[in-house]
């Protein structure tokens, strides 16, 4: 389906940014497509996905990474020069279907990269938390260690991070990319990832009061605010080509918490408060993940400098949800 095509075929100047971002119905893609609008103006940026989004996008269309010459039309008629590669099955997900999780995240990738190498396209390709395995130091997680992860998702992101360093190599391809930790978000809901605890137990802490959570308490993981998340992402875009040293994945830190920890800083404004514990499959997971990350190649890089720990995220998670949901912290 088209939206608006002529709308963006006519604004978009040819020296501006022309961006696509692929993925863009998602968690972080909602929110990112709109701070890219606000960034570069509405009509130079591009959604696409393979869901709808839920009100009127402009400029939208529907686009599957996996219709390789669907991507090149799209690519070819809105003369794109930059994209945001953010289509992927995350990690709880993609244990349900490993060969479409591989297909989806790894065979887009490359389509994503082949096109950037013919048409000197700037990419953005977000890993994860998930490339490190139980190999992997789990405290202080430096940017250069043992890769060696345990779900399809993770095997699929190291995989991606190895071919943007190849084709930045070997073609020149402007790539870049940060490993994610675990992203908070009040505006968009999580896509089947294992760290989505950290953002349904908001939802349930103000529509119930309690939360059942698929973790064990003292699983501790690494995550990021939203708002952090966006700004790490434009201000490694915008940085000058000669300071991005790492063209695999950046490692990016905000700040590390259990679902204990979190559940009493949630129970500071709202005291009734409860948590239960069920782990389920996701809990083998996490626990092949690392609990905190050393992001110092970031912050020497770019000058990367994340603004929310637990207590301010936690605040700002209330307050956004709770007019939502009619509610307010205490
Ligand atoms: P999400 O699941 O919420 O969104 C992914 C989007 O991709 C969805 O809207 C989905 O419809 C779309 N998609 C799936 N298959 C597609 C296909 N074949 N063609 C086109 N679009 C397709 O995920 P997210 O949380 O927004 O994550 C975005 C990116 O960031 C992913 O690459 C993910 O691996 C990475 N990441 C996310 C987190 C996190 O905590 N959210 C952490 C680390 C990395
Ligand atoms: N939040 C993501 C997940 O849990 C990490 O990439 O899958």
């Amino acid at each position: 389906m088209l939206y608006c095509r002529g709308l963006a075929r006519r604004y978009l100047m040819p020296s501006e940014p022309r961006i696509l971002v692929i993925g863009a119905i998602g968690q972080i893609g909602t929110v990112l497509t709109s701070a890219l609008r606000a960034h570069y103006g509405a009509q130079a940026v591009l959604a696409t996905d393979i869901k709808k989004p839920a009100e009127h996008e402009y400029p939208f269309e529907m686009l599957d990474i996996l219709n390789v010459q669907r991507v090149r039309e799209i690519v070819e008629d809105y003369k794109i020069n930059q994209i945001y590669h953010l289509a992927a099955i995350l990690s709880a997900s993609g244990e349900w279907n490993p060969m479409k999780t591989w297909n989806v995240n790894l065979n887009g990738l490359l389509t994503v990269l082949e096109l950037a190498k013919e048409r000197e396209i700037k990419v953005f390709f977000p890993s994860t938390i998930a490339v490190f395995g139980p190999t992997t130091p789990r405290a202080h997680t430096p940017q250069h260690t043992a890769l060696l992860p345990e779900t399809v998702y993770g095997i699929s992101k190291v995989s991606g991070e190895l071919w943007c360093n190849y084709y930045h190599k070997r073609y020149h391809v402007d790539v870049r990319s940060l490993r994610y930790p675990g992203i908070i978000s009040y505006q968009s809901m999580p896509g089947g990832g294992t760290t989505d605890y950290a953002v349904e137990i908001f939802h349930e802490a103000l529509k119930t009061g309690k939360y059942e959570c698929f973790l064990r308490s003292d699983t501790k993981l690494p995550m990021l605010y939203i708002d952090d998340a966006i700004r790490a992402t434009l201000e490694l875009m915008e940085a000058p080509a000669q300071q991005i040293h790492i063209r695999s994945s950046y490692n990016l830190a905000g700040m590390s918490f259990t679902p204990a920890e979190l559940s009493q800083e949630i129970k500071k404004h709202i005291p009734d408060f409860e948590i239960s514990y069920k782990p389920d499959f996701r809990q083998e997971i996490a626990d092949s993940w690392t609990e905190s990350i050393e992001d110092n190649y970031a912050r020497s890089d770019w000058g990367w400098k994340p603004a929310f720990d637990l207590e301010k995220m936690t605040f700002e998670m209330l307050t956004q949800l709770g007019k939502v949901y009619s509610n307010s912290p205490k």
